[in-house]
């Protein structure tokens, strides 16, 4: 490498370094590095309690790591708020439906748009007019502008899934986290949000998910990390993910057998 292309090569938009979080005697994630580069989209599988949803937590500042180090955007990120990390464009979507139910869809993505705002969005009920336009804009591109004065709470799991999405890019990310966008899905619904999230990839927005259906995080991502028990396991190319055997053995033939099982209802 010359001089030049040392020079041009960018840093990644998010590193994380050994990175461990531990919940009494368990470590939830033990000693995890990787990096996210800039529009890639990035996949995370693994058994369930492998700690997934926990290296989430960790680097979107829900939880603290107990140790390592987090950089997005160039900044530590390891021991800042959850706050300013959505500001700084770190956006994210929950396992389990998370919406104000009480509230109406157009409100819940008003509230993202609020959240990913530098200015304290607690400091008045002043409204700028470009978080309005940024929610009809994300309301339109999630599908869900005819139920925008809808109430989130009776919505349909797959219109929360959406609407999740809409307030979390509302925030403005330039990385957004998913986990497990397609748990539940019916088989169509799932190939709407692989064109919904290939759309958000179009607007040059980096994405990294979590998800067991497997399907959609193969045709989806660049790269594929499998993470077992706080650690990884294995990271590569979707194609030699399902050709590991380590992988297989740990959890794509454990997560066969259990839909089998589950099919038979065992
Ligand atoms: N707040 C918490 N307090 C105590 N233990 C926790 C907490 N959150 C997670 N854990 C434990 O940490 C481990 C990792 O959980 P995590 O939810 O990160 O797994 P996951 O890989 O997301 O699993 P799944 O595929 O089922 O969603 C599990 O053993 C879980 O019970
Ligand atoms: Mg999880």
């Amino acid at each position: 490498m010359d001089v030049t292309e040392q020079s041009t090569k960018q840093a990644p938009l998010l590193q994380a370094e050994g990175v461990v979080k531990r919940y009494g005697g368990l470590a939830a994630v033990d000693g995890i590095s990787f990096t996210v580069e800039s529009g890639a989209i990035v996949g995370i599988a693994g058994p369930n309690g492998a700690g997934k949803t926990t290296l989430f937590d960790v680097v979107t500042g829900i939880v603290r790591a107990d140790e390592g180090s987090i950089t997005f955007a160039g900044e530590p990120i390891h021991k800042a708020s959850v706050h300013h990390i959505c500001q700084l464009g770190l956006a994210r979507t929950f396992q389990l439906p998370s919406v104000f139910d009480t509230q109406t869809v157009a409100a819940n993505v008003l509230a993202g748009a609020h959240f990913g705002h530098p200015h304290p969005w607690w400091s008045g009920l002043r409204t700028k007019r470009e978080l309005l336009e940024a929610t009809q804009r994300e309301l339109s591109f999630a599908g869900l502008a005819d139920r925008s004065a809808a109430l989130a709470g009776p919505l349909a799991a797959f219109d929360k899934k959406r609407l999740m999405i809409a307030s979390a890019l509302a925030s403005d990310p330039s990385l957004l986290f998913l986990d497990e966008p397609f748990g539940g899905l019916t088989p169509h619904e799932v190939d709407e949000l692989m064109e919904l999230l290939t759309a958000i990839r179009g607007r040059g927005i980096t994405i990294v998910i979590i998800e067991h259906v497997m399907r959609a995080l193969m045709a989806l991502s660049d790269r594929v990390l499998i993470m077992n028990h706080g650690s990884k396991l294995f990271e590569g190319s979707p194609a030699d993910v399902l050709a590991d055997e380590e992988v297989v053995r740990v959890y794509l033939g454990r997560k066969g057998e259990q839909e089998a099982d589950d099919a038979s209802g065992q």
